[in-house]
Parts: structure tokens; sequence; C-alpha cells
């Protein structure tokens, strides 16, 4: 199993200090490779790497040394569309940010001498993008909501993501509108989860019963009776923490025909003073619209007449979900990040990562307990299982995972223009850190890796034999105004002379 332990976490790494540099600053022993960065050509067709690196997920072709990594494309900036005037994208700035921004898949391998590549003659290697055709499925598929539409064009802003229980990649719409914008496309088309095979070029999904948010990720789990449960956080100020539920139960021997189990099931939101799961359902919302006591709750800015008007259907809940989930008394977060369900006990870790408008500046990771430690339950409790904050060394956690040994790796997004500045200065750079969820040390976190100038780390991703780490550098550079004076030059590759987003594969976990 994996090198770490929990009770000598910190002698096997020496956590490092923050910095400021343009570098990916790893402990001693640690190194990375790029495999993978913005353009870079990924298969025969000569398709091209997408830009703003996010969510990572690896399935094995030959165990740990060879797979497909699926890698999701956030957003453009200044390095792939050049300085934009006046807030109007061009014609061709348009083109641009459609295809840059969406998914990759890439086939990647580690070389004799222990250097991952990618491989350039891969027949699985395609790009998913603002061009590519997706189907609905759900109750918002046909609706006046998505204006009948049953089929859709693109995916955007593809924020983090998660994988099924049959090996697929369900990828996140998160901040949709501006790009749709951009494109004069349909609005409601946008902001789904999407689901990918990557071996399957011909299979992709957009799941409406998911609802319709600023999706962060998704964390699917399987409850004590079968059904399968998935956690999602919509990443706005004041915005609200979501489980689905399926109404049938998995079977492992049918694969992939388990993904009808996202088209029929029930949308809960958190209430967090009652400790309840509440259904987001039409009949739901209807109740209280018609209670003579109906007030508009805070966060709803519409009036009784235009919520009664826009929600008639199951599919107009799950097209206008964040209205839909505080009327039926969703609590309003401080911005839900990513979700990750502990494989070891089923609580259940929330980041959420700030919000300036509650002073809560610098964040804090909650952890839900559900009752009986069934990820169907109707009731949990909580607790705050680590505050961001001077005291802990880290700022705005945003991304999750596990490791074997029950340790929280979570890399932290400070935003841009707040870097190595006022009440942020100690934290420097954006990183990555380790906190133990058991032992000693739970709740310490630990630094392990700082970020380039301007950028993020997100998507981590372990290979199966946790030796390898990916994990992406999101938007360095990203205060670069003036093309010839780049803020970050990272990877710095050889005559380069801007910044280029990518994913690194780190390794050096094995103490040899
Ligand atoms: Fe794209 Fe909420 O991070
Ligand atoms: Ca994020
Ligand atoms: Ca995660
Ligand atoms: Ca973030």
């Amino acid at each position: 199993l994996f090198g770490f332990s929990t009770n000598r976490v910190s002698g096997f790494f020496e956590p490092i200090a923050p910095s400021k540099e343009d570098k990916l600053v790893l402990p001693p022993r640690f190194r990375y490779d790029v495999v993978a960065a913005y353009d870079d050509r990924i298969n025969p067709a000569g398709e091209k790497f997408g830009q703003g690196c996010d969510y990572n997920a690896y399935f094995p072709l030959q165990g740990s040394d060879r797979g497909l990594l699926v890698t999701n494309h956030e957003y453009t900036n200044i390095f792939s569309l050049g300085p934009i005037h006046n807030d109007q994208l061009t014609a061709v700035q348009v083109e641009k940010e459609l295809y840059y921004q969406g998914m990759s898949v890439t086939e990647i391998y580690k070389n004799e001498q222990g250097v991952w590549k990618l491989d350039p003659t891969s027949t699985y290697a395609r790009r998913i993008n603002g061009f590519t055709s997706f189907e609905l499925t759900g109750p918002a598929k046909g609706s006046a909501a998505v204006n009948q539409a049953a089929k859709v064009q693109g995916t955007f802003a593809n924020c983090s993501g998660g994988i099924t229980l049959w090996n697929t990649v369900l990828s996140c719409e998160e901040n949709f509108q501006e790009t749709a914008n951009h494109a004069k496309l349909d609005p409601t088309h946008y902001g789904w989860v999407v689901e990918i095979d990557p071996k399957d070029a011909q299979y992709r999904k957009k799941h409406t019963a998911l609802g319709r948010f600023n999706h962060e990720n998704t964390a699917m789990g399987l409850a004590s009776n079968g059904r399968i449960v998935v956690y999602m956080g919509d990443d706005k100020k004041d915005a609200c923490v979501y489980k689905y539920i399926s109404k049938g139960t998995y079977n492992k021997a049918e694969g992939r025909a388990n993904a009808k189990l996202l088209e029929d099931g029930v949308l809960y939101v958190a209430n967090f003073k009652k400790g309840q799961w509440l259904e987001v359902t039409i009949e739901a919302v209807s109740k209280v619209l018609s209670s003579e006591h109906f007030k508009v709750p805070y966060g709803v800015s519409m009036t009784k007449e235009e919520l009664v008007q826009r929600y008639k259907t199951q599919g107009d809940v799950v097209t206008y979900c964040h209205e839909a989930a505080l009327l039926v008394g969703g609590t309003p977060t401080d911005r839900p990040e990513d979700i990750e369900i502990s494989p070891f006990d089923n609580t259940v870790f929330i980041c959420h990562t700030n919000n300036d408008t509650h002073g809560n500046i610098h964040g804090h990771i909650t952890r839900i307990f559900e009752a009986q430690d069934n990820l169907a339950a109707n009731e949990f409790d909580f607790e705050i299982f680590a505050a961001g904050g001077r005291q802990s060394g880290f700022s705005s956690p945003d991304n999750l995972i596990f490791d074997s040994n029950a340790q929280l790796w979570v890399v932290t997004d400070i935003s841009t223009s707040s870097h190595n500045k006022g009440v942020y200065k100690s934290f420097m750079n954006n990183g990555l850190f380790v906190i133990p969820t058991t032992g000693g040390n739970k709740g310490v976190a630990m630094q392990f890796a700082s970020a380039p100038i301007d950028s993020e780390l997100t998507g981590p991703f372990f290979t199966p034999n946790e030796d390898t780490l990916f994990i992406s550098v999101q938007h360095p550079g990203e205060n670069t105004t003036d093309l010839s004076k780049p803020t970050s030059t990272w990877p710095h590759r050889k005559g380069d002379k801007i910044a280029r987003c990518g994913v690194v594969a780190i390794s050096g976990f094995k103490l040899s």
C-alpha cells in the first residue's frame, strides 16, 4: 500500500514553506513531469490540449504505468485569446474560447526512465468542447425550460468532476453563463452535469435530474439500500449543498447501463440548521408557494407571482434549481466547492471555500455525518473539520481527494487578485496541503506543494498504486495584461514566452 502513514506523515515528507516563486515547489525527493500543457498536440488528427486545466481522472490501460487521462478545461485567458477589448470577444476569439475549454482525453505513459509522457499517436485521445453535441436525459429533456431540446451543442466551463461506479467521468459545468452568452447560445443548455466515457467517443450525456446550477463537482457513493448517491456543490456565494439519490439500485454486472440511475431519482438540498436533507421537487416547491404564510426567502430576487409562473414541472425545478432549493428550505452556504466521501467512514467532506459577503475570508472544510453512516439518510449532523486562516496555514480550500491512509489532499484557491496582498500575504502562492482525518494529527494541515505565480493547483488524482499524483496547474500568469510582459512563464519550456496551464505527474511517494 501507500507509503504514507498518519503517525509518521510529517517524517515522510518535509512540509514546505509558502513560496512566491514562479515554480511548482515540492518537498525534497519529489519531482514532476509536465504530461500535457495548453496547445500541445494530443492525437494524430492534430487536436490540441485545452486551457484552464481543472479536474483530472486516470483510467488504467496498463495498471499505473499507462492510461487515459481525462482533464477538464474550465476557461480560456489572454494566452489563448489575446487581449480582449471592451469586454467584447471577436468572432475569432469566440471560436478559440469554445475550442480550448471543455475536456481532453489523452493517453499517457511512464517511459523506461520513469518519466511520464503523452502519447500523440493514441487512438483514444480526443477533445470534447463547445462544438461537441450532447444528449439530454432526465426531467428537463424536451421540456419548455430547455426550449424542447433533446440534444444540445457543447459543454462549457468544465470545472471539477468525479468518476462513476461504472468508470465513466462526470464533468461539471460551473460558470457557464459567460461562454454561452459569447456564443449566443441558450443558457439553459448549460450548467448541468455531463457524463462521458473515456473509451467511447460516441457516449456523451447531460443528466438534468442532477440539477442545473454552478456545478463544482460530483462525489458518488453507494447507500446501504443499494441506491447511488451523488453529492454536489453549487459554487456561488450563498448557494447550497445537494445530494441526488437514484430511484433504482446499482448492479455492478450491468456496467455502464447503470447510468440510467442518473436519469430517475430525487434531488435533495441540505438544511444545516435542522440537519435535514429536503426534497427539491415540484411537489415541494408548489406546496411552499401555495402556503398562506409564504415569504420570499433570502437570496431569491423574484416575486411570488414570478415564482408561481416559473415552476410548473420538475423540468422547471431542475433547470432553475438554486431558487427552488432556497424555496424548500436549503441553507445558503459559503461557496461549496469540492465534496468527497470518506471511503473509511462514509463521512462527507465539503470545501466551503470562502464568502466575503459574510466575513468568511479564508473558508473552511465542513464534515457531514449522515445518520447511521448511511449516504441515503434524511438526517445528518456536521462539524467544521478544519478552518482556513493563519492558524492552519491554508486559505480558501477547493478540490479534495483521499489517499489510502485517510488523509485529505486539499488544494487552495485564493483568488488571483488577492494573491500576496493584505490578509492573504502570509499564504503566498496557492498550494496543496495534506490533512489527516484520523490519528494524532487529525485536522492539521501540512503544505506539500506551492503553485507557480497567479495559478492554483486543481484536479488532484492518484494512480491506483499511489506512485503518481496527477495535478493541474491552472491559470499561471493570469494577471498578465501585456503579452510581452507575462507575470509567469511556467512551465518554462525552452523558447516559450507565455505561461501554459498544464497537467503534471508528481513522483517520489514510495520510500526506497
Ligand atoms: Fe471552478 Fe468552483 O471552481
Ligand atoms: Ca474549484
Ligand atoms: Ca475531489
Ligand atoms: Ca475556486
